[in-house]
């Protein structure tokens, strides 16, 4: 695998598996990494969180109840007691014994046959939240992952302290719902390399602003071919999907067209 940074120099597009293929898994475990490696996801999203033994584990809520049989903040539950908890069986009988995964398994799964995008759910900056950060970049530099991982967030001085720990970091802004900036002042404002929307925030004026900037651009959550097609229609570089059994083929189909 190239690093990311030539992957985009070579490539105008990428199609990335949102938590995994969490439209055909339970989001953000080792099964939808899995699949969305099967469905060949050339990148795969997922989300980080923190226990309270400060275990960083791939987890998108605050809380436990939606996609586990546990309750309460995931912050305040030890690692050793949430992987007693089961992360398939809100999805499918079939992925009962699901667990979540530590971000370091993950992460080692993906090597060298995936990209990977690592958000980073905002949080108050402090010094543990610094430290955290810090850490994050050490993890993924120790797995001698750091050329493959882009780093994305809707907290936006997350992505700032990134860049000042480690210049070479490749960062993307997701759009603040409600943020009417231009996608080249929030780009800017924070630094980024690349900006990221919903598909709903997908404007006109946001995709010519950042065609004309060349800023490259990705938006999530693109599901269906028409969802896909809409957003090829106005240039972006890639795409972040719940479906990637569906997307990627419809996508080969299209660039395989003259
Ligand atoms: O990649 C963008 C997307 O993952 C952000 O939203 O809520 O799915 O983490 P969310
Ligand atoms: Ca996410």
């Amino acid at each position: 695998m190239i690093p990311f940074n030539e992957f985009v120099e070579e490539n105008s597009f990428i199609v990335c598996a949102h938590r995994g293929a969490s439209g055909i898994a339970p989001e953000n475990t080792m099964a939808a990494v899995a699949m969305a490696l099967e469905c060949g996801a050339p990148m795969v999203e997922i989300d980080v969180q923190y226990t309270r033994d400060r275990k960083m584990v791939v987890f998108h809520d605050d809380s436990l109840e939606r996609t586990t049989d546990g309750k309460g903040l995931i912050k305040d539950w030890t690692f050793e007691d949430l992987r007693k908890l089961d992360a398939g069986a809100w999805f499918s009988p079939s992925f009962v014994g699901q667990r979540i995964p530590a971000l370091v398994d993950v992460l080692e799964e993906l090597r060298g046959r995936a990209y990977v995008n690592i958000e980073i759910k905002p949080r108050a900056a402090s010094e543990q939240a610094a430290a955290e950060l810090a850490e994050l970049i050490a993890l993924v530099k120790g797995l001698e992952m750091f050329g493959k991982c882009v780093f994305s967030s809707f907290d936006h001085s997350a992505l700032v302290y990134l860049r000042s720990v480690e210049t070479e970091v490749r960062t993307i802004a997701l759009n603040v719902p409600g943020d009417e900036r231009s996608p080249v002042r929030v780009v800017r404002s924070c630094g980024a390399d690349g900006f990221g929307c919903s598909i709903e925030e997908l404007t006109k004026e946001r995709s010519e602003a950042c065609r004309h900037a060349g800023i490259p651009f990705g938006i999530y959550t693109v599901n269906t071919p028409q969802e896909l097609e809409f957003v090829l229609d106005h240039g972006a570089s890639g795409i972040v999907t719940n479906m990637p059994h569906i997307v990627i083929p419809h996508y080969r189909m299209i660039a395989s067209t003259p």
